[in-house]
């Protein structure tokens, strides 16, 4: 085997077995991951040329039922601010998102059972009823296939739950007492009732191995998600693996751009937590295949309160003047600010 004809391999076919990509993680260089970058920078370049979508972020919630042992706003973390926003809040923030010309709205928060299906539904309603043509996309957690169902049958088009490691021993020992089938299962609903599903994974978690990265490349090939989020794991003090290291830039970046060979026409966001590893980072990750950036929109009063984990980048205020500058970084390094909806090209409702 040879990295550099697995790489070919890859761009060419889209596809690798699982020897290969475990022969590529093992065995890349800084040659043979300049020769990646390019190809998947390509390979993006086919489907969405150099665009950049753009999707305003909503934190609605930081109260949170689960106990992920890596995450700043899991239940038994007592330091943890928490906070909800009301209707008027989240309507103020996607306001405040159309006038910067967000098309996606994304309604992101903790397993809060505060959040009801019937409280998602008016929200959904409500956003739908004055931004009719906007995309919803979701990212609250598992939920029941009919709680999925009446949130989409209320109008939200998208749903995020990163099914963050497909490794079944790795995952259970990072949420304790949480079954790896459930959130199999949970992907598996939200595709089955017409949501565009994205899964993703973290890079770097405390204990795991190239042959773990590899079930998750494997994972999301043959799951083939419409969106990917891939992001460095950062210890948050406050949490059982808050001692560790985070995960490192250059991995996430060759996760990156093997998951766009693999999925040429996935949606790709380069992470806030990419950014907040390195100040490179998100250009690092567009250059990577990463077509999507998601700034945030909560109001500033919560935003620290949203603490995954430590040292969080807090890009794009509400204000135009920042969105110029985000805008000015974007085609510096080569890139355009989209503002249509960005759907999966593969998805139509
Ligand atoms: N480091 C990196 N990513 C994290 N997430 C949660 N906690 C951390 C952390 N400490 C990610 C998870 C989750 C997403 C919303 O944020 O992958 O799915
Ligand atoms: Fe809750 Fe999500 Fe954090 Fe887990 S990762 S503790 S589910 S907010």
């Amino acid at each position: 085997m040879d990295v550099i004809n697995i790489i070919e391999k890859l761009y060419k076919t889209n596809d690798a077995s699982k020897e290969e990509l475990l022969y590529l993680l093992d065995n890349i260089d800084e040659n043979s991951k300049e020769l990646l970058i390019k190809r998947a920078n390509e390979t993006r370049k086919k489907y969405y040329k150099n665009k950049v979508y753009m999707r305003g972020l909503i934190e609605l919630t930081s109260f949170c039922k689960k106990d992920c042992l890596y995450c700043g706003l899991r239940r038994h973390n007592k330091n943890a601010d928490r906070y909800r926003l009301t209707l008027d809040e989240i309507l103020e923030c996607v306001r405040k998102g159309d006038k910067l010309g967000y098309k996606t709205f994304v309604l992101q928060g903790g397993e809060d059972e505060y959040f009801t299906d019937n409280k998602m539904v008016e929200i959904i309603k409500a956003i739908k009823s004055e931004f009719p043509k906007n995309a919803i996309t979701l990212s609250l957690g598992e939920r029941s296939y009919d709680s999925y169902k009446k949130m989409y049958d209320a109008g939200a088009d998208r749903y995020l739950l990163r099914h963050e490691s497909a490794s079944k021993e790795l995952y259970e020992s990072i949420h304790p007492g949480e079954p790896f089938e459930k959130r199999r299962n949970c992907l598996k609903n939200l595709k089955d009732i017409g949501y565009q599903a994205g899964a993703g994974f973290m890079v770097g978690i405390p204990g795991q191995t190239n042959e773990d990265l590899v079930n998750d490349l494997m994972f999301v090939k043959e799951f083939e998600p419409a969106m990917c989020g891939i992001g460095p794991f950062i210890p948050h003090k406050d949490t059982p693996l808050g001692n560790h290291e985070h995960g490192s830039l250059e991995k996430t970046v060759i996760c990156l751009a093997i998951v766009r060979l693999l999925l040429p026409k996935v949606l790709l966001p380069a992470t806030t937590a990419l950014s907040s590893i390195d100040p490179k980072g998100r250009e690092e990750g567009l250059k990577a295949g990463g077509n999507v950036i998601m700034p945030n929109l909560s109001p500033m009063s919560v935003r620290k309160k949203y603490s995954l984990y430590d040292n969080k980048a807090y890009i794009l205020d509400e204000d135009a003047e920042y969105r110029t500058m985000i805008e000015k970084k974007i085609n510096e390094a080569g890139y355009e600010v989209e503002v249509s909806r960005g759907d999966n090209p593969e998805f139509r409702k």
